[in-house]
């Protein structure tokens, strides 16, 4: 059967981003159709500036958010990347798999690092070291497939090649593994500038719907959405960006196609409040199934407890092989 891995970064609230490139394909295809293992990706939480109790409790919410969205623990493995001592043991391996140039060509390190420099903070190193310990909680487990959005492409490309390198230099251990992504809203942009992803990360939230919001916020947010200078509704990512945001979203809600949609609009203001409905609907149940784990930790915390059990015994033995075939001598 096929194996996937998932994460995502407690970095932020999570966002219709998060929800339309990735999340939403967890609940609805992946658990049912692979042997998949979702996680709440805390390290790399700590690659940038953070505070320990918001991690803490973002961390928590994530998973509850995950459950909510529809994760089944009895379909696939939901846990918390801290909880399993083995990312970080293999993380350190393919450190001296990976070299200090494919770092530095990351897109993501780029942009984070510029933008820590800029506010002064100091480019912390793991900021640099990230993609590696990503790569190792996608190989740890072997995965064939990892469901992710646009933006996490170039970091399992990156995988892939710490992957093949490993296993050509040391034999075989690792599954190289491929990315895959939603037929549409692989990229949903910031409302308010549609050139930008959509980020849980960013400090402005008017352009970005919170899966939590409330109706009458994420209505708001998307009435407000900036669109183009034109008039008719065309699907033109490079020309119209906002629009096509727009389409997209819509177009993922009703599972349609966005140049078909584009078609059945004849003001920007229809194809808003049709959005904002479609957007509203998508996440009520969300919102709605949150509410009640968040009153329950305990259950929450169970369904963490014994998904890290059951990632710690698939990944023990893939990482035990991986410190054999370096040359680590195994302990007498
Ligand atoms: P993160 O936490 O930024 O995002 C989680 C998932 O949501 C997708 N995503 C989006 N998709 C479409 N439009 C957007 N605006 C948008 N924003 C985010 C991301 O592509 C991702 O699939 N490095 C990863 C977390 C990670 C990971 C992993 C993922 C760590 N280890 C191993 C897969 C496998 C990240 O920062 O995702």
């Amino acid at each position: 059967m096929t194996r996937v891995f998932s994460g995502i970064k407690p970095t932020g609230h999570l966002t219709l981003g998060n929800y339309l490139g990735a999340v939403r394909r967890w609940a609805e295809v992946e658990q049912y159709e692979t042997e998949a293992l979702f996680c709440v990706v805390d390290l790399h939480a700590l690659t940038v500036e953070h505070d320990p109790a918001r991690v803490r409790r973002l961390s928590r919410q994530a998973a509850s958010l995950l459950l909510a969205a529809g994760l089944d623990p009895a379909l696939c493995t939901v846990f918390v990347q801290s909880h399993v001592d083995e990312h970080t043991r293999l993380s350190y391996l393919l450190e001296c798999t990976a070299t200090d140039g494919e770092l530095r060509r990351m897109i993501q390190y780029k942009e984070k690092s510029a933008r820590a420099r800029v506010s002064g903070d100091g480019v912390r190193f793991s900021l640099l070291s990230y993609p590696v310990l990503m790569a190792a909680d996608i190989l740890a487990y072997r995965a064939d497939e990892v469901p992710v959005g646009d933006d996490q492409t170039q970091h399992v490309e990156l995988t892939r090649d710490l992957a093949v390198r490993f296993n050509q230099r040391y034999g075989h251990t690792f599954t190289v593994p491929k990315a895959t992504r939603p037929p549409v809203a692989a990229r949903v942009m910031d409302l308010q500038d549609p050139l930008s992803k959509m980020g849980k990360s960013h400090e402005a939230g008017a352009g970005i719907v919170y899966l939590l919001d409330d109706a009458d916020v994420v209505r708001k947010k998307i009435m407000r959405a900036v669109t183009d200078s034109g008039r008719e509704v065309a699907y033109d990512r490079e020309d119209r960006p906002g629009v096509a945001n727009l389409l997209e979203i819509l177009a993922a809600c009703e599972n349609g196609d966005p140049g078909e949609l584009a078609g059945a609009y004849e003001s920007y203001g229809a194809l808003k409040k049709d959005t904002a409905e479609a957007v509203v609907e998508l996440l009520r149940p969300l919102r709605k199934r949150h509410a009640a784990l968040a009153a329950d930790p305990g259950y929450v915390d169970g369904v963490l407890r014994e998904g890290a059990e059951r990632a710690r015994g698939m990944a023990r033995p893939v990482v035990d092989s991986a410190y054999r075939a370096m040359g680590l001598l195994p302990v007498g």
